[in-house]
């Protein structure tokens, strides 16, 4: 059905009705409109504009409607209507006859679609928060179960120093959950109520936006009519949000897909979310990562696609902001399956103990220990540096680990070197003299993860 046309003496062109039209996606929307519009038309009434029977009328009928398209969600994609707001309004006209057409007083698809995304946006940042608890969920778990597996860490992709497995695991636990806090402070500038703003100057009919707010579960009606039905920097930070996650989701699939790797071999993921090769019979690939490694480009594409739609738009209203729901859809739809993809990767992840150790072991990691082991002994950090780097160039230059090299090598570079040496290159030693909060040491870690259970509730 045309919401409009009584001005026109021509249809509209075929090939511009397709590109106008929005029902193929905004179709995503249609229980929120229905629910936007039953709080509509409990607004009307209570400014007199519809009688009590009326209003029981098309609440009722709203109601079956949205029991209806809750059952079957491809319904709407079937008609030619031109948006959602033109579907639910025909069907709504079909069932209750004239009354139907009584439901757009005072109001306008402007305020309409602002609100509709609203709600969309905030029931998809509650699942996504959801989704977000349960990854931070399965990496506490990872950390739980490697507390006492070493690795080694890494900087500029360098064997750097000895660390816990665990202490990776909570590291991107972190990242989460500053991505859960982000999305949460982007909701409380979702959850605002735009309508009663009209189609950008107010509406002319006494509707209590206070209450229409709080039918609608916002915390509040927006407050600048020209603002509210043109603002959609309430999606853009949910986007940013979205994109920051996926940034870190990808960095963490990146992270494994090395670990995997026959160079590393510290883990192994499981056969049901690895893939197999067409050719090499030996191969398992690990497309579950990079898949997720590769979506943040798409996710992040959605930001950057709405941020140029928006840019330079003058106030109020422009079609061009018709341009807004599917960077949205697409982003909660890609990162909703990269966290549930996640968590099934993580649970099922094998982490091998003996060659994390062994990676640990190898590429002297623990030349920082022998320079603190230096320093103990009163010789000044810088020294202590360039004693342990030719102590390091000794060991390479006789492919041995330095607490392979005899006592007698070692103090052939530097005599004030004694027996104690050895114990100080354990790794175990390394790790212990990191108890320090926010360090890798394994009282240090096993408090962060209790610390992170209780926040994660
Ligand atoms: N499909 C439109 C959108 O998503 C609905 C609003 C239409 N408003 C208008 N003034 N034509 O933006």
């Amino acid at each position: 059905m045309a919401l409009w046309g009584g001005r026109f003496e021509t249809k509209p062109d075929e090939l511009f009705k397709q590109f106008n039209d929005s029902l193929p996606v905004d179709a995503a929307l249609a229980l929120q409109d229905i629910e936007g519009s039953i709080a509509w038309a409990k607004a009307i009434h209570r400014a007199g504009v519809l009688n009590a029977e009326e209003l029981a009328k098309l609440s009722s009928a709203l109601s079956s409607l949205k029991s209806e398209i809750a059952n079957a969600p491809a319904l709407p994609l079937s008609s030619s209507d031109e948006d959602i707001h033109s579907y639910i309004e025909r069907r709504l006209i079909e069932a209750v006859g004239d009354l139907g057409k009584k439901l757009h007083t005072g109001r306008s698809r402007n305020d309409q679609v602002a609100t509709d995304f609203r709600l969309y946006a905030r029931a998809q940042i509650d699942a996504r928060l959801l989704e977000m608890k349960e990854a931070r969920r399965a990496l506490i778990d990872l950390a739980e179960c490697t507390k006492s597996i070493v690795t080694s860490g890494y900087t500029h992709m360098q064997r750097a120093q000895p660390i816990l497995f665990a202490h990776w695991a909570l590291a991107y636990q972190e990242m989460l959950e500053r991505d859960a806090a982000r999305l949460l402070d982007a909701r409380k500038r979702v959850n605002l109520s735009p309508l009663g703003s009209g189609a950008l100057a107010g509406t002319t009919y006494q509707v209590d936006r206070e209450q229409i707010a709080k039918d609608l579960g916002f915390d509040a009606p927006t407050r600048n009519s020209l603002d509210a039905t043109s603002d959609r920097d309430f999606v853009l930070e949910t986007l940013s949000a979205n994109s920051i996650a996926a940034l870190h989701l990808s960095r963490l699939a990146e992270d494994l897909i090395l670990f995997a790797s026959q160079e590393f071999a510290i883990v192994e993921m499981h056969d049901s979310v690895s893939s197999g090769s067409s050719l090499m019979p030996q191969k398992k690939n690990p497309d579950a990562c990079e898949l997720i490694r590769g979506k943040a480009g798409r996710i992040f594409g959605a930001f950057a696609s709405l941020a140029m739609t928006v840019k330079g738009l003058p106030l109020a209203y422009n079609k061009d902001l018709q341009e807004d729901k599917e960077p949205l859809i697409d982003s909660m739809q890609q990162l909703s399956m990269c966290l549930r993809v996640l968590v099934r990767v993580l649970d099922t992840l094998k982490v091998r103990e003996d060659c994390a150790r062994n990676s640990a072991l190898g590429g002297y990691a623990n030349a920082t220990e022998l320079a603190d082991y230096l320093v103990g002994k009163g010789i000044p950090f810088r020294d202590a540096h360039d004693i342990v780097g030719k102590l390091v160039r000794h060991a390479i230059d006789k492919s041995k680990r330095l607490e392979d090299l005899p006592l007698a090598e070692l103090q052939s570079i530097d005599k004030r070197i004694d027996a104690g040496v050895f114990k100080s290159l354990e790794l175990e030693t390394g790790l212990a003299r990191r108890e320090i909060p926010g360090g890798t040491g394994p009282k240090a870690v096993a408090d962060a993860i209790l610390q992170a259970r209780v926040r994660l509730g």
